[in-house]
């Protein structure tokens, strides 16, 4: 995989740089810059270097507008946005750069080309630039023409956030024994690939969230009006002794919020978070543990139900072991405590967190070393 940093001579060259600038927008504005600011640093090296950087990204939210991402980026550098993805519009705003200038494309999920890997959008969207650069982690678990087609046509390389996350991420592939990892999260399905694998790499693997509902409801416990999804593969994985659940839980019911055993909920109650007698069962093991790795928030955070990922949060922040964290409310957490610098790694990425993980590679990594 080449590096942004071996690239020279980047004055007046075209570079595609495709980023993540999937930050939380609500009513126009954004709640939560942090994702923004960790791309900052590839378009502001190409900028220094007098290239001309056509800036591409996604939101989730295939009508969003990246407007409100254009607005707090141009106060960092020379910016202009154009309302258009790989038209004739999005041609003009490219010929018009001037060389250390930089433009924003508008949302690429607009075009369903994009998410298809359209042969001719992919052309399109490549003609745009003499060479690409992906610093989109968070995006590259996605077959998408701006993460893998791309690749394909132009010259290719990682970015600087791409990297970091590349290098954060692989040393929880092989764990120091003893190892630790917790899954948390609301849908058993999506984390099913992989908790198989850390099953297979880690000495415990504690699982709390919603998920934890379908291994209570598997183990025959009473699971009231709990979110359960998945019963029958929950079933199948209890069987391995690694396997920890949650001790105590928060339940909401006719009684009120109250700390019960898991055994204990009753029917028109619904489990809402870990309770914090599961963290200090769990504490020993992370005490001890060399290798600690966490994806997925403990309790509903729609709902309120955060003390359970706070508590964990500090847990582990307090701890020695070297700590591998990610996914969208983890980190809420994290930074809300102040806690981004005592873990020795904090992704940026959710999804693309988990298959990396879970394959040990991502399409857009095959992409750029020409794998595909
Ligand atoms: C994320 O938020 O995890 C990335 O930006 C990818 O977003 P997506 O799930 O919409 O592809």
């Amino acid at each position: 995989m080449h590096s942004i940093d071996e690239l020279k001579n980047l004055k007046g060259k075209r570079i595609l740089l495709r980023l993540d600038l999937n930050a939380p927008i609500v009513n126009g504005a954004i709640t939560d810059p942090f994702r923004i600011d960790r791309a900052l640093k590839s378009i502001q090296f190409l900028i220094a270097r007098e290239a001309r950087v056509v800036l591409v990204s996604h939101l989730s939210d295939s009508r969003g507008s990246l407007v409100p991402v254009y607005e707090y980026l141009k106060k960092k550098m020379p910016l202009t946005f154009v309302d258009d993805i790989a038209g004739v519009e999005a041609h003009q705003a490219v010929e018009a750069l001037q060389d250390g200038e930089a433009v924003l494309l508008q949302n690429i999920r607009m075009s369903d080309d994009e998410k298809k890997n359209d042969a001719h959008f992919t052309r399109e969207l490549a003609s745009l630039a003499d060479m690409y650069i992906n610093d989109a982690f968070p995006a590259s678990h996605r077959i998408h023409a701006s993460i893998v087609g791309v690749a394909g046509i132009l010259p290719a390389y990682a970015g600087f956030q791409f990297f970091d996350e590349v290098a954060g991420l692989t040393p929880a592939l092989t764990p120091e024994s003893p190892s630790l990892a917790i899954v948390g999260g609301a849908k058993l399905t999506t984390k099913v690939a992989l908790i198989e694998t850390l099953l297979k790499k880690y000495d415990r693997v504690f699982v709390g969230g919603a998920i934890a509902n379908d291994f209570f409801k598997a183990k025959g416990y009473e699971v009231g009006m709990s979110l359960v999804s998945d019963n029958d593969t929950a079933k199948a994985m209890l069987g391995n002794s690694k396997i920890i659940l949650p001790e105590f839980v928060t339940v909401e019911g006719p009684n009120g919020r109250r700390d019960i055993l898991a055994s204990e909920v009753g029917k028109n109650e619904a489990i809402l978070d870990i309770a914090p007698a599961s963290i200090q069962a769990l504490q020993s093991i992370i005490n001890a543990s060399h290798s600690i790795l966490w994806n997925g928030p403990m309790g509903n955070f729609e709902k309120g139900f955060t003390a359970g990922t706070d508590a964990l949060a500090i847990a582990i922040a307090g701890s020695s072991a070297k700590s591998i964290v990610g996914g969208g409310d983890t980190l809420s957490s994290i930074q809300n405590l102040g806690l981004m610098d005592k873990f020795t790694f904090v992704s940026t990425a959710g999804g693309a967190m988990l298959d990396f993980l879970a394959n040990g590679t991502l399409p857009g990594i095959d992409a750029l070393e020409k794998k595909t």
